[in-house]
């Protein structure tokens, strides 16, 4: 596990962005599964400035969405696909069908998840995943508890959660059902890059490092990582004194 303790939050995107352009680099056509949320939305702007500047070649990149709320529409602004088309691929200039998604729009959810997963495996696997902390160690939509071995799923969020997306969603109720890429496909990935920022998340960080590893906190699974990168800002990490 190697550790990044940044200054503020925009070096901390700073920092992410250089580790994701020098992967995209050497690895063109990379599988990678990217978090929406708040806490990567600078590193994606940073990383969008590097490939302009740096003339990098993003167009055989093999984006996947991360997770999906269940019963909202692609076109929803909500709808974390939209997030990824805003967020990532729009200031990549990757078109929106570039994007592996997670259909939470379909009847059929389980179904949507086999599909998933067939593509995650034919793509080899990620070689890399993007990811934020959930104020409850949720990667992706992994709600505790969760299994290092848990597939791609559908998943009933945690008040935790639902209380944390609650601020995307104004006046309507947040969807209580999600689908998540299975914790198992994280886990795997080649490479890790774990996102965090802000002084209320120096507590679930520091379980997530220091903590037992535990189906309770999903993220203390990656002490078991060798090849996991936590960049976190000051504010986010915690004072051993
Ligand atoms: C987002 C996701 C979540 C977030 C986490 C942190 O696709 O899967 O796990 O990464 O909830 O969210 P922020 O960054 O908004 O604090």
């Amino acid at each position: 596990m190697h550790i990044v303790v940044t200054k503020d939050h925009t070096t901390m995107s700073q920092k992410a962005a250089r580790l994701i352009a020098d992967l995209i680099q050497q690895q063109p056509t990379a599988a990678l599964v990217v978090a929406t949320g708040n806490t990567p939305l600078q590193a994606y702007q940073e990383l969008a400035s590097l490939v302009q500047q740096e003339h990098i070649n993003v167009s055989s990149l093999q984006p996947f969405q991360l997770d999906e709320y269940v019963g909202v529409a692609a076109d929803d602004p909500r709808s974390l696909y939209g997030w990824s088309k805003r967020a990532f691929l729009d200031p990549l200039q990757l078109p929106a069908a570039s994007i592996t998604r997670l259909r939470g729009d379909l009847d059929d959810t389980a179904a949507a998840c086999r599909d998933y997963d067939r593509a995650v495996h034919a793509a080899g696997g990620f070689e890399l995943a993007i990811l934020g902390l959930g104020p409850n160690g949720h990667l992706g939509f992994n709600e505790p508890p969760t299994r290092s071995i848990d597939p791609t799923r559908q998943v009933t969020l945690t008040p935790a959660s639902l209380a944390s997306n609650a601020a995307y969603w104004g006046e309507q109720t947040v969807p209580e059902q999600a689908l998540t890429c299975g914790m198992n496909h994280l886990l795997a990935a080649r490479h890790i890059f774990l996102l965090v920022s802000g002084a209320h998340k120096r507590e679930i960080l520091w379980q997530t490092v220091k903590g037992p590893v535990t189906e309770e906190i999903p993220s203390s699974y990656l002490q078991q990582i060798a090849n996991i990168t936590i960049i976190a800002d000051h504010d986010a990490w915690p004072n051993e004194d």
